[in-house]
């Protein structure tokens, strides 16, 4: 196996097609792992990783600290909300103090677009994007195309739809840029409010309507409405939005076909997605957040190996 391209991991749109391969065969092998009884391996036993989140997290947060713990790295964990950071400390110097502590690695979430880009030209350590605002969340994107590959046998030719608010998700921009490197077809699907005008030069197909979407598509990724990154209403009212764009069991079993349900998560039952379809045979929901600890397992494997 080669080595991956990056010093770091800031983002979909940097990474290469072989790099995002071998993150997937390394997953391949960390799952096996940590379906065993004994989970833990001493693969990064030398390592201390600091978690950094200035944004909340439930998914992405455990799923690293649990990689981190089944490669057998010292775990360091911070959180803005009680940290020094209300008194008035920069990013900078917060993550220098941190890393004078001797950590290796940084796994970063923060609401400005760009954080992480702007972080690895002032510091040494490794840094892994843990998503920054509207920007990218490359190991979301991983997860999301590892278990795409794993349910359907390939990424490459498949139609991924990724319906909801574009606009604001860092999800769909990893999304589209790992797919489209990966063979896929993808097409972004919600109101003309939600989905911004430079999104076609990227060479995703646009639609509007919810149903044509789901015709056309292998795999549905049902996004969150992110009204905390919303200044202005791009909506009437959440009830409008789900009746057009919600996906319920009526609408999935008028398909004459099986498509794959997917979201990252923390979902709005009754909003993007209803309870029935989010707990179907057709949502693989769970399976994505599995996923997520053997992809973020493997990238960290990864970028360790370059040290
Ligand atoms: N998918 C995702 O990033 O979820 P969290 O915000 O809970 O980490």
């Amino acid at each position: 196996m080669g080595k991956f391209s990056q010093r770091h991991l800031l983002g979909i749109k940097e990474i290469s097609v072989d790099d995002i391969e071998m993150v997937f065969e390394t997953a391949d092998n960390f799952k096996t792992v940590i379906n065993r009884p004994i989970k833990k391996v001493p693969s990064l036993r030398d390592l201390t990783v600091a978690n950094i989140f200035f944004e909340n997290s439930t998914r992405t947060r455990i799923s690293f600290e649990l990689a981190q713990k089944r490669l057998s790295a010292d775990v360091v964990n911070f959180s803005a909300s009680s940290s020094s950071v209300s008194k008035g400390e920069t990013l900078i110097d917060t993550v220098k103090n941190i890393l004078a502590m001797k950590v290796d690695m940084v796994v970063m979430r923060h609401p400005a677009p760009g954080a992480c880009v702007f972080l690895s030209k002032h510091i040494n350590a490794q840094i892994i994007n843990a998503g920054d605002g509207t920007h990218e969340h490359p190991t979301q994107a991983l997860l999301d195309a590892f278990s795409i590959r794993e349910k359907l046998g390939t990424v490459k030719g498949k139609k991924i739809a990724i319906v909801g608010d574009i606009t604001h998700s860092r999800v769909a921009l990893s999304n589209i840029y790992c797919l489209q490197k990966l063979g896929a077809e993808v097409m972004v699907c919600g109101p003309t409010t939600l989905i911004p005008k430079y999104i076609s030069s990227l060479g995703v197909k646009v639609e509007h309507d919810l149903m044509k979407a789901l015709n056309w598509c292998d795999a549905a990724n049902m996004l969150r409405i992110q009204l905390e990154r919303q200044d202005i209403k791009y909506f009437p009212s959440l009830r409008e939005y789900s009746m057009l764009y919600g996906l319920d069991k009526q609408r999935l079993d008028s398909l004459n076909k099986e498509i794959l349900i997917m979201h990252p998560g923390p979902i709005n039952r009754g909003v993007e997605i209803t309870s029935d379809v989010a707990d179907s045979k057709h949502s693989i929901i769970l399976d994505q957040v599995e996923n997520g600890v053997a992809i973020r397992m493997a990238v960290m494997f990864l970028l360790a190996g370059q040290q």
